[in-house]
């Protein structure tokens, strides 16, 4: 097993109740701060007011706007206004998308280029990004504290994900808190998403990594055990619930069980294409795709779909029956969460499999897969399975 990840070495997490008011000490005193933003919860449930107030006298410029699933021309708007008035920390106060743009804000507003996506996704001579921060309002993404950032360019057609080490968060405040204003929708997301972080990271060609799996297996009890509590009527079970679906789905893609084993973000790049397409919610793109993937990609996952299937939801029976029964489980978990898993489920939508196919291509994401199996034949498999 060869290993190389940082463990939020760059990124300090502060976690708790109250913790927005640690940004007093976490940003620099003399900070001209760019606070970004959604479209306007953070006014409703008084993060806006717990953030500005512990920011004090530093000087504020405040950029509202930022779309779920950012896109670029925004992020170039945020760039403009940063550079007129002389940014020097970048605070994304937010759910996933906005974090995503506020790192990619960072490396943007220190670039010459008027168009710097090439230069960006080339990770060619990229300056130093500007020190940033991270808010989080949304468990789902972990984006909080990886380098990541996925960008929509309504120009291009395209959804991409960036890599960018630099311009991950010096620090993340999780205040699990913040949750009790999210509409179920994004809570029933924000755990699918998590969840399929986790099995793009587990359900891949074993190798022998049994502290990755271990912690892996550890994550997804807990995400469904306690995803379905963030439901429940009872405050004080609630409250539990958040505190441990925020922590989980940090953890979930921090970068620490996918080092040393291979990965698989083959239903992700495909979901990211269906978002590009058809607006669709990240976590909803990722459920239509990912049962569907995994019984077409049975002969490599079923060592670990089965040791899941074990481990996970108490499965038992031969390797074959317990792999598809973790696909089933998994299934029924993603429709508990009120996630679509067929294209039925979204009448709306007519899909192009053609045109996620050329969204794949253009990426150059083609072939996916951890060993490179899933080429465009597979993925169009996939997909007519999905529109069955
Ligand atoms: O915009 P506002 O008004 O803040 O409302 C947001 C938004 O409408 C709302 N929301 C967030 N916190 C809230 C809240 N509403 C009430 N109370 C709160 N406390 O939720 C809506 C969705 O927010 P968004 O940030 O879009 O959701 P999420 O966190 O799921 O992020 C999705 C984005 O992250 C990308 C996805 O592709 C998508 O663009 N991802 C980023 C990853 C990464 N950086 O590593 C990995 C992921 O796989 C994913 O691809
Ligand atoms: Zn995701």
């Amino acid at each position: 097993m060869t290993m190389n990840f940082t463990f939020q070495n760059q990124t300090r997490i502060v976690f708790g109740e109250g913790e927005i008011a640690q940004l007093a000490t976490l940003v620099p005193n003399d900070a001209t701060v760019m606070l970004l933003f959604g479209g306007g919860s953070i006014h409703k449930n008084g993060v806006y007011a717990a953030v500005t107030k512990a920011l004090g006298e530093r000087k504020v410029v405040a950029f509202g706007g930022v779309e779920p699933n950012p896109d670029y021309a925004t992020i170039l708007a945020a760039a403009k206004l940063a550079r007129d008035q002389n940014v020097t920390f970048i605070l994304g106060v937010g759910g996933g998308s906005v974090i995503d743009a506020a790192k990619f804000l960072a490396a943007v507003v220190v670039m010459d280029e008027a168009d710097p996506w090439d230069a960006l996704l080339a990770k060619t001579a990229v300056p130093r990004p500007l020190a940033n921060g991270a808010v989080l309002t949304l468990p789902a993404t972990g984006s909080e504290s990886n380098p990541v950032s996925v960008i929509s360019n309504s120009k291009r057609g395209l959804k991409l994900p960036f890599a960018i080490e630099a311009a991950r968060p010096q620090f993340a405040i999780l205040d699990p808190t913040t949750m009790a204003s999210l509409p179920r929708r994004q809570l029933q997301n924000g755990v699918v998403d998590a969840m399929t972080h986790v099995l793009e990271q587990y359900l891949t060609l074993p190798v022998n990594a049994p502290v990755q799996y271990g912690f892996s297996e550890t994550l997804l009890e807990v995400l469904i055990s306690w995803g379905p509590v963030l439901f429940e009527t009872d405050e004080a079970r609630q409250a539990e619930a958040r505190e441990n679906i925020m922590w989980v789905a940090n953890l979930a893609l921090n970068g620490l069980i996918g080092s040393g084993v291979a990965q698989d973000w083959s239903t992700h790049m495909i979901g990211h294409a269906l978002t590009a397409l058809y607006g669709i919610d990240h976590a909803k793109s990722l459920t239509l795709v990912m049962p569907h993937l995994l019984r077409r990609c049975l002969v490599d996952k079923q060592t670990m779909l089965a040791r899941f299937g074990r481990r996970v939801w108490h499965l038992e029976g031969d390797e074959k029956e317990v792999a598809h029964g973790a696909i089933l489980r998994t299934e029924a978990f993603f429709q508990d969460m009120e996630c679509p898993i067929q294209f039925s489920d979204l009448p709306e939508i007519s899909l192009d499999v053609e045109a996620v196919i050329r969204h794949l291509e253009e990426a150059g994401q083609l072939p996916l897969g951890e060993d490179g199996k899933i080429d465009a034949a597979l993925v169009r498999i996939i997909l007519n399975d999905a529109s069955k």
